[in-house]
């Protein structure tokens, strides 16, 4: 296969395997490219590139706009809160009023979830969300098992534990999706209170003790407790959340083997997790980001219709 089953990236519930691997091959070359000297290659010379960010990014923005500009893109950022949305202008007409600037894709993170979807109805552009509210994040679900694969050869089989605030997250609901169809077996742990009932039917199991979960897992993946989304309180306090969901050196040592720490960012330190489990041999967090700009740039070759040799 060298195509991808589909215009656009809305989210990985919308895509296939086929369509996973096929993007992490193509990752693997883009890998080399921005390792060489000259970081860039002329791919997607004859396209323009809309980032379109609703909402507060640094390593999705930044990530996709690198990524672009590694494959000779011309490039337009758009940020909300300098624009003319503040007067009241629509989604759509915002949108339109680029396009007729002769763009060919949008990336778009909005804060509500649908956004992305709802704009590839109405626009004729392809899009990419780059996260819409607590809906999905599918470039940050490629790129964590995209360093899953990087670090164990491949995902079948291994079991990954997700750890916090799984009912406010977009990045939980796509490595479900992502994670499963590659082959491994997902776990989420947190309160009850952060654990949407209807999660189950998605095949995963609930753990609530860390211990447990960390104790079955090959690879724990932390979530930030998502504040700007959460209309009341869920636990007690950050404090007490950090006390039976934070993972710290003490515990992680305490397992008796090895396992794979990650995050997507950004990191509350002291929170979710500690200072020295960030910054230790067994994080991958800074992997993670370093193969974001790879896993988008194959993301945008493959969409702009570019096939693979
Ligand atoms: N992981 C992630 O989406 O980070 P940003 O919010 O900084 O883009």
């Amino acid at each position: 296969m060298s195509k991808l089953s589909t215009k656009h990236l809305l989210g990985i519930k919308y895509i296939t395997k086929d369509d996973i691997e096929l993007i992490f091959q193509t990752a693997d070359n883009f890998k080399q490219v921005i390792n060489r000297p000259i970081k860039k290659v002329p791919s997607l010379r004859d396209i323009t590139i809309a980032n379109l960010f609703f909402e507060n990014s640094t390593r999705t923005k930044l990530s996709f706009e690198l990524a672009e500009k590694r494959l000779s893109a011309d490039v337009i950022n758009f940020a909300s809160s300098s624009s003319s949305v503040k007067k009241g202008e629509t989604l759509v007409d915002t949108v339109n009023n680029i396009l007729a600037m002769k763009v060919d894709m949008v990336v778009m993170r909005h804060p509500n979830p649908g956004a992305a979807y709802f704009l590839s109805k109405q626009v004729d552009a392809q899009i990419i969300n780059a996260g819409d509210g607590a809906h999905e994040h599918p470039t940050q679900a490629l790129l964590d098992a995209y360093s899953i694969r990087e670090k164990y050869g491949e995902v079948k089989g291994k079991k990954i534990v997700i750890v916090g605030d799984i009912a406010h997250s977009r990045v939980a609901l796509s490595n479900i999706f992502c994670l499963q169809k590659l082959g491994a077996e997902v776990k989420l742990c947190g309160p009850l209170t952060l654990i949407p009932k209807y999660i189950t039917s998605l095949g995963v199991e609930v753990e609530t003790n860390l211990r447990k979960a960390l104790e079955w897992c090959d690879v724990a993946m932390m979530l930030r407790i998502q504040l700007e989304r959460q209309d009341k309180k869920y636990f007690p306090s950050l404090r007490e959340y950090s006390m039976l969901y934070g993972l710290n050196k003490e515990l992680l040592d305490s397992l008796g083997k090895e396992i794979t720490v990650m995050h997507p960012g950004p990191i509350n330190r002291g929170v979710e997790i500690t200072s020295d489990v960030a910054d230790s041999n067994q994080a991958i967090i800074l992997d993670q980001v370093e193969n974001g700009v790879a896993v988008r740039m194959a993301v945008l070759y493959l969409l702009a219709g570019k096939k693979v040799d």
